[in-house]
């Protein structure tokens, strides 16, 4: 895929229309994705790295002096939902920049227009700091996810300028990431999404060998077009997670209780086969950590081959830890994505954050793919997400990238497709 035809925020803030600042009073409407984790009982952001993943575009815009419109959705709310208001969103803001965060009532019409005008921008000798418009969660009208373009006009009437930097998002072809920039002349990618785009290019292009993947989460199903993408490419993929009980299944384990999709048994043969057939190593875990419900506070370790009745795994044994771990030390190129069990319980979070030790410590370029093993990394302390060259925002974004699927966000921005 090439990236040269879309102009980044840096070549909008140059020109090419003028010389000097001119994003500076303008009115730049910035998407980002800041669909946080919310606490279920308390509605609290639990992890905020998508707000400041997003924090160096819109310090960008804002020192040009432009008035910065954010807008991102949350969750997948059915109409409007207060507990999926952007609120909480807006307050982490203000938090972390020291900023006034404006939230309007709504995303569209007269509210949004009015704090949109009334913006105080930064310039010299400025008093009272910046402040900025933080849009209502855009998937309160249907029109965001039906890519309606009468939506689309009316968030298109409250900005000059269109920037995505919602990696996360680009895979939806959504109004505010389709149909939007292409009513706008002048849009570009904002610095997330270019440095997303930079390292997950590494993965597709000529990646360095040997290449190792690590794959895990609940379904193979959810993986299978990820899991052909990476055997034209990858040495090796580990396989950890929910998802490898159904491939250990397929070759006629018994997995007890384990979470085993009996109606993908074949297609597992299928991709076990095809591996074989492309000369890529795809390895399963020998041994498992197992318990009787996932609210146990205490696993027991067992080989794949002797699950005992009445048990599921959960997550994978200290010989698989050991044995994917040899794999990982001598990988110039990893791809992570998807945990190895179920990292929220201590009771089944080892294999999770024992190769995300393993995968941090290698001198190879590292890179996890968003989502829950992106948390992962966050809570397994110390300085592990320090060790990864990329953590990427974009959980379902980066597999679709990494398939070599077409993204509508990247799409829409291409100046071929300007109007
Ligand atoms: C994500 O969390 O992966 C993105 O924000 C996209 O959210 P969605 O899957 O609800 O479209």
């Amino acid at each position: 895929m090439a990236f040269d035809d879309i102009v980044r925020i840096e070549q909008l803030q140059k020109g090419p229309l003028e010389e000097g600042e001119w994003l500076a009073n303008k009115r730049v409407f910035i998407r980002v994705d800041f669909n946080v984790p919310l606490d279920k009982k308390t509605g609290a952001i639990t992890d905020d790295s998508r707000i400041r993943a997003a924090l160096p575009t819109i310090r960008y815009a804002v020192e040009a002096g432009a008035k910065v419109i954010l807008a991102s959705h949350l969750g997948r709310p059915k109409g409007h939902d207060e507990n999926l208001s952007l609120e909480p969103v807006g307050l982490r803001l203000a938090e972390l920049t020291g900023w006034e965060v404006h939230l309007p009532e709504d995303c569209i019409g007269d509210a949004p227009k009015k704090v949109i005008h009334d913006l105080r921008v930064a310039s010299a000798g400025l008093r009272g700091g910046p402040q900025i418009c933080l849009l209502e969660n855009l998937r309160f009208h249907q029109g965001e996810e039906k890519n309606d373009e009468t939506f689309a006009r009316a968030l298109a009437e409250l900005c000059d300028v269109y920037v995505d930097d919602a990696f996360g998002a680009m895979h939806r072809a959504h109004a505010s990431v389709d149909a939007l920039p292409r009513l706008v002349k002048d849009r570009g990618m904002g610095l997330l999404v270019a440095s997303e785009l930079a390292a997950l290019a590494r993965l597709v292009g000529a990646p360095a060998r040997p290449y190792v993947a690590v794959l895990g989460g609940a379904k193979v199903s959810d993986k299978i077009a990820v899991i052909e993408a990476l055997l034209a490419r990858c040495t090796s993929i580990c396989i950890g997670g929910a998802m490898a009980n159904t491939f250990l299944a397929a070759q006629g384990l018994n997995m007890q209780r384990s979470l085993v999709e009996g109606d993908k048994l074949a297609l597992a043969r299928t991709l076990l086969q095809k591996a074989d057939t492309a000369g890529v190593k795809l390895l399963l875990p020998v041994d498992v950590v197992v318990g009787t419900g996932i609210d146990v506070v205490e696993g027991q370790v067992v080989a794949v081959t002797a699950v005992p009745a009445e048990t599921m795994a959960l997550d994978i044994g200290p010989k698989t830890i050991a044995a994917y771990s040899a794999v990982l030390r001598g990988a110039k190129t990893v791809f992570w994505n998807g945990p190895m069990g179920l990292f929220e319980s201590p009771a089944f979070a080892t294999g999770t954050f024992e190769l995300a030790r393993a995968m941090s410590g290698i001198a190879g370029f590292t890179v996890v793919g968003g989502g829950d093993s992106a948390a992962a990394v966050n809570q397994a302390g110390g300085d592990i997400a320090a060790g990864f060259d990329h953590l990427s925002t974009g959980g379902g974004a980066s597999l679709e990238f990494i398939e070599g699927k077409r993204m509508p966000g990247i799409e829409a921005l291409r100046r071929g497709a300007r109007p």
